[in-house]
């Protein structure tokens, strides 16, 4: 298999944006119009999530030992929108035809065949998890939700009660989606330790012009459903061979994985010092401080630092999350977590202040990545 191929040729049809997805999913829905019901209600304000995946995925073929683990989980998640082993060929065959349209005669049958190849490689990888998750996990969980608190204009903190037994560990996400907004799903962080009563936290902050967010937001009432994927993410969970005292720098309600670990720490008996540094543009955006300041009054190992950017009348810390924390890292693993921007920035700073990069735990699913277009 020509492996540069793919890259090249993935490379030019790329570069017609988003005339690709809106070609793939014309294709897609013409010729399987039972797939439709499958993806949001409108595709319009949808920023595209699964072609660009499937070229990224599929020409970088070459690298599938590495990603295995992910196309394993993607596999195992996709479950969530109801897609079987029979829907793969569908997709296969709209990727093909979008290549064919968008590369005119550079299409050549090496190409295609090389094409194929690779897409039934990755197809396969995520038809087997799918099929050996059946055997063990629902597509999805559901959880009723008990209790929505709007904390300040924009952020409400969710309180639900998932149906059956599920498994996760303190900083891991899911995706969700909201009855009121069906087949649209974002990923959400816990913002709890598993609790014997099922029960979950999420802090939702409303993105603009977010369907999901702002139905969350703005209008979740109790008793209403959301739906829940498996549990993701491992780079900010807790392993063995982090030690010692931690340092952890939350922005916005990227606190959500970062207050789930402070349980888990609770919970498994406290053997380390936590210092977690809360950042917000304004005061009223320190939406947590009330349990928060609970936590630090029950457990005396857990100093928690609330600290303000952009308020000029503020009484407490101004400044940076990470410049404030950067004055006490005394050598500690840090957890970071945020929008991607904070993520980004906290992380630039850490590294040139001398953190070594691997103390440093950040993810790529996060709270403030329940983004929306
Ligand atoms: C090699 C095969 C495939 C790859 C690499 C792939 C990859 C992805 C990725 C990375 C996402 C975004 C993650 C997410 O929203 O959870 C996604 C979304 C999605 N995929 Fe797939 N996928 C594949 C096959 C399929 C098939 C066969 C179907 C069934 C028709 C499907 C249906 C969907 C749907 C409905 C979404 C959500 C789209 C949206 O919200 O706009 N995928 N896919």
């Amino acid at each position: 298999m020509d492996t540069q191929a793919l890259k090249d040729s993935w490379h030019l049809v790329s570069r017609s944006g988003d005339q690709v997805p809106l070609y793939f999913y014309s294709v897609l829905f013409l010729m399987n119009p039972d797939v439709r019901d499958m993806f949001p209600v409108s595709m319009a304000r949808q920023r595209d999530r699964l072609v660009g995946a499937l070229g990224q995925v599929v020409s970088n073929v070459d690298q599938v030992e590495e990603v295995v683990p992910f196309l394993q989980q993607l596999g195992r998640d996709h479950r969530k929108f109801a897609v079987t082993a029979a829907h793969y060929p569908a997709v296969g065959q709209a990727l093909l035809a979008t290549l064919e349209h968008f590369l005119g005669e550079r299409w050549t049958p090496a190409l295609a065949h090389d094409w194929t190849q690779a897409y039934n490689l990755v197809a396969q990888v995520m038809v087997e998890a799918s099929n050996e998750a059946a055997k063990v996990s629902p597509p999805w969980w559901e959880a009723e939700i008990i209790g929505q608190e709007t904390r300040t204009l924009g952020i409400a903190v969710i309180r639900a009660r998932l149906n059956y037994q599920y498994p996760f560990r303190p900083g891991q996400s899911a995706s969700i989606s909201y009855s009121m907004r069906p087949r649209i799903w974002r990923f959400y962080s816990f913002a709890n330790a598993p609790r014997q009563d099922n029960t979950i936290d999420l802090h939702v902050r409303m993105v603009d012009g977010g369907a999901l967010s702002s139905a969350l937001v703005m209008g979740a009432r109790r008793g209403d459903v959301l739906r829940v994927g498996a549990a993701v993410g491992e780079r900010l969970t807790l392993a063995p061979d982090v030690t010692g005292d931690l340092l952890m720098i939350a922005g916005g309600t990227g606190l959500a994985p970062l207050k789930a670990l402070v349980e888990q720490i609770a919970f498994e008996g406290p053997s380390r010092r936590v210092d977690l540094v809360v950042g917000a543009r304004t005061s009223r955006d320190l939406y947590d401080l009330e349990a928060l300041g609970k936590m630090a009054a029950e457990h005396p190992w857990l100093n928690v630092v609330p600290v303000v950017s952009h308020d000029p009348f503020y009484r407490g810390t101004r400044g940076y999350a990470v410049d404030v924390a950067l004055q006490g890292w005394r050598g500690q693993h840090v957890f970071v977590c945020g929008s991607e921007e904070m993520v980004q920035a906290t992380n630039g700073r850490l590294l040139d202040a001398g953190v070594p990069s691997e103390q440093i735990h950040f993810d790529e699913f996060t709270s403030d990545r329940g983004r929306e277009s």
